[in-house]
């Protein structure tokens, strides 16, 4: 089966690139805004009738949540022209697409655990441009898969995690976040469900949550971090209210990943263990 990744250069695409040896059966052409701009939309609807992949995986976002406060078009540009490019080239040539999304569509501020039913209520540019490229998928075709991940980290890139070591290292204390609740995606776990369900090749379409098992706030998510890696640095909780950002965050990111893993027989690790592993790899990276 093709498989065309866009957004390769990305935490997920490096990610998928980093297991995509796993995957002898797939073949894989790994694209990212240089030789495919999903927001061109001629170049898309050629680039797909040239190459007729099996799965596009889109992988390319605008992922700046507080810069898109004020880079408005630009956001919108990437984040809802580029996914409604990508489905009206793959409805085209019967490209199967799974499109990656995001837990801040949702944005309930109760403790419910949301599922993919849940209603939705996305503040802020980034999060209202993320529902809308869900929508814009939606309405063009049928053969796609959208997944809503959470708190994605990995070894490559800008993420918490990283960021979370490099303080540690510089300072003696840091006030860090308790009141949002979620649970942290390791990006190869993310990245080697999105194969799973290219080999499996099920049809089983629709929108489903991903994210890594059990529930933690940024605090803790931070002590953990800290702890693993024997940085002496004091974390202190503080509630949102007193670490204002331009885009408004979730409180409430607990997603149900129920469907997911029945409808494809996923064993989801937990996000302390996953950890673990991104650890080890940026040490040995
Ligand atoms: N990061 C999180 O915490 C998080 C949480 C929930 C959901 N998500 C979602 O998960 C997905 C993957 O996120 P990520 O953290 O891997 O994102 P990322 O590291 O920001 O990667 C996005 C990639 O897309 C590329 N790109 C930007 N504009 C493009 C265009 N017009 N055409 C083609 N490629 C383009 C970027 O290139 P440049 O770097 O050159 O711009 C970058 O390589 C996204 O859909 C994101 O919304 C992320």
């Amino acid at each position: 089966m093709k498989v065309l990744v866009t957004g390769s250069n990305g935490q997920l695409g490096k990610s998928i690139q980093k297991i995509a040896i796993s995957y002898p059966k797939l073949q894989f052409t790994f694209t990212d805004v240089e030789d495919l701009d999903i927001t061109n939309y001629k170049q898309v609807l050629d680039y797909f009738h040239h190459l007729k992949p099996d799965y596009c995986i889109n992988a390319a976002a605008y992922t700046q949540v507080d810069k898109a406060e004020t880079e408005v078009e630009l956001n919108k540009l990437i984040n809802i022209t580029g996914p409604s490019n990508l489905a009206k080239a793959s409805k085209a040539v019967n490209t199967k697409l799974i499109h990656i999304s995001s837990d801040y569509v949702y944005n309930n501020n109760s403790e419910e655990i949301m599922t993919e039913e849940s209603p939705t209520n996305p503040k802020g540019q980034y999060a209202v441009s993320k529902l809308k490229g869900e929508i814009e998928i939606k309405i063009t075709m049928d053969a796609y898969f959208i997944i809503r991940t959470s708190w994605l980290y990995s070894e490559f890139g800008n993420n918490f995690v990283k960021t979370m070591l490099r303080l540690g290292k510089e300072r003696k204390s840091l006030n860090v976040v308790n009141d949002q609740i979620g649970s942290p995606t390791y990006a190869t776990d993310l990245a080697d469900t999105i194969l799973h369900i290219v080999i499996n090749n099920n049809n089983k379409f629709g929108t489903y949550n991903y994210s890594n098992e059990g529930f933690t706030s940024w605090y803790n998510f931070t002590k953990k971090i800290f702890s693993k890696n024997n940085i002496d640095c004091e974390a202190t909780p503080i509630p949102s209210t007193e670490y204002p950002t331009i885009a408004p965050r979730p409180l409430n990111s607990r997603m149900s990943k129920e469907k997911i893993i029945f409808n494809f027989e996923l064993k989801i690790p937990l996000w302390s263990k996953s950890l673990d592993k991104c650890l080890r790899n940026i040490k040995f990276s």
